[in-house]
């Protein structure tokens, strides 16, 4: 960043026709022309990143007309940052998110082992983006590996900042793995000395933010049950806390709206009363089956980093793989959002990627922004283009008479089948506020 008049990110001028998204109490105040940033990513990012602007420029003008506008900003990151500033995460791009507060990524790779950390952990944690939303409901046609994926209709939240991904490991052998080992034997606890470390660490504050956030969710979007998914009943003092004060916190600030499943029934019936939300919890693993099994019984569900990283994933295998899950990093004054696929390094540059896992983070970003008639205007036509079974090859090849597309062309058939909504929208399920 300069100090001349204009202000720059990495050495570009800051749009002068756009304007700085406001917080006030951990929401935006969204202007009529936001700025909003965008890392196009690696692999198949450039491709998805520009058939998503296209697609959510369509619908933002089919909504408001002339009234409103994003104003995009390119910021760098990855290989073409690299390229250009010799950094995959310069300075200029951290800057630049931290000042517009609201921004969408594509897919960055990293490369596996050799120390580098990843560019999205990175981002994560230095903006203290601690809620990971990914919202999993079916789109109707989509080709699923189960009977009935329109049962599954879940929002995941995720701890995004703590647990195993704070990143504190050490290699096996070094000093500090070393005493750590002492340490534990001091406890009584024996590790092999050819032992590497990780640590797991929970804390208080960050368990109840996320409950807090995942049950605000429900209230707001008229969910009906919210689940606290742990595996406390082996690890008690980090799993097995984030259950006690995730139950404390919504006793304490939800308690006149959350009812315990015990109460469900002893109280009430096993019905749960009108305006009331059901606060339960499942050990990890038991959530794995049911979330098959018993798929509609979820509505949302907060959990810490681990578990919500191998849940989100399997939910979305559920409802057709992870070519069309969305998913969002939110924090107090920041929002990232991003594909949840990666680079796909076999397809890129072929025109051929599917955008909706982007697109579906930009009408989760939409809807953050407080834009929900353009967010519900790609919704829909997300489903008539799918139901129409006009796709791309990764979903087209798994279809009967599928007509298959190009990233750039199904772009176009999204914009084509927008239609402006009559009345205004009412806030909807699986979306984020
Ligand atoms: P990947 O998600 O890139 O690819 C897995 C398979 O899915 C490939 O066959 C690919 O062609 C296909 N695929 C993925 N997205 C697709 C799309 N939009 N349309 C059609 N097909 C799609 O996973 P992989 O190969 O394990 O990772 C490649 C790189 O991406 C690695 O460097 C990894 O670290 C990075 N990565 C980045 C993520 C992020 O930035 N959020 C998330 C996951 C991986």
């Amino acid at each position: 960043m300069t100090t001349s008049k204009v202000r720059t990110f990495n050495g570009v001028e800051i749009p002068a026709e756009g304007e700085v998204i406001q917080f006030k109490d951990g929401k935006p105040i969204t202007p009529a022309r936001p700025i909003i940033p965008f890392i196009e990513g690696d692999g198949i990012g450039p491709e998805i990143s520009d058939a998503t602007r296209r697609v959510i420029d369509a619908a933002v003008s089919k909504a408001y007309g002339a009234n409103r506008r994003i104003v995009w900003f390119e910021i760098f990151a990855g290989e073409k940052a690299r390229a250009s500033f010799g950094n995959s995460l310069p300075d200029g791009t951290l800057e630049a998110i931290d000042h517009f507060g609201v921004a969408i990524k594509g897919p960055l790779g990293t490369p596996t082992g050799g120390g580098m950390r990843s560019l999205n952990v990175t981002m994560r944690q230095r903006f203290d983006l601690f809620s990971c939303v990914r919202p999993v409901r079916y789109y109707g046609g989509v080709p699923s590996v189960v009977k009935r994926p329109q049962d599954l209709d879940v929002v995941i939240f995720r701890e995004n900042v703590e647990d195993v991904y704070a990143g504190i490991e050490f290699e096996m052998g070094t000093p500090a793995a070393l005493e750590f080992i002492a340490l534990a034997a001091k406890h009584g606890h024996k590790i092999p000395e050819d032992s590497g470390i990780g640590i797991k660490p929970m804390s208080r504050f960050g368990s109840r933010r996320i409950v807090r956030a995942a049950i605000q969710y429900a209230i707001e979007h008229d969910r009906k049950v919210v689940t606290i998914v742990h595996k406390g009943n082996i690890q008690k003092y980090t799993e097995g806390a984030f259950l006690k004060w995730g139950l404390e916190l919504a006793a304490e600030e939800f308690g006149d709206i959350m009812v315990s499943e015990d109460d469900l029934w002893k109280k009430h019936g096993g019905k749960l009363p009108e305006g009331k939300i059901l606060l339960n919890h499942r050990i990890a693993d038991a959530t794995f089956f049911e979330l098959l099994c018993k798929s509609s019984t979820f509505s949302v569900i907060a959990t810490m980093n681990l578990n919500g990283d191998y849940l989100s994933d399997a939910a979305a295998a559920q409802v057709g793989g992870l070519g069309i899950a969305p998913g969002a990093n939110i924090g107090v004054h920041c929002a990232l959002f991003e594909a949840t696929h990666g680079t796909a390094p076999d397809i890129a540059g072929k025109g051929i990627a599917n955008p909706c896992s982007l697109l579906l983070s930009g009408i989760m970003m939409l809807d953050y922004l407080g834009w929900e008639e353009a967010a519900t205007i790609v919704t829909r036509s997300v489903e008539k283009t799918i139901r129409a079974r006009t796709v791309t090859g990764d979903l087209a090849r798994y279809m009967k008479k599928a007509t298959t597309l190009g990233t750039s062309a199904f772009a176009d058939a999204l914009i084509a089948n927008m239609v402006k909504p009559r009345r205004k929208a009412a806030p909807r399920k699986g979306t984020v506020k």
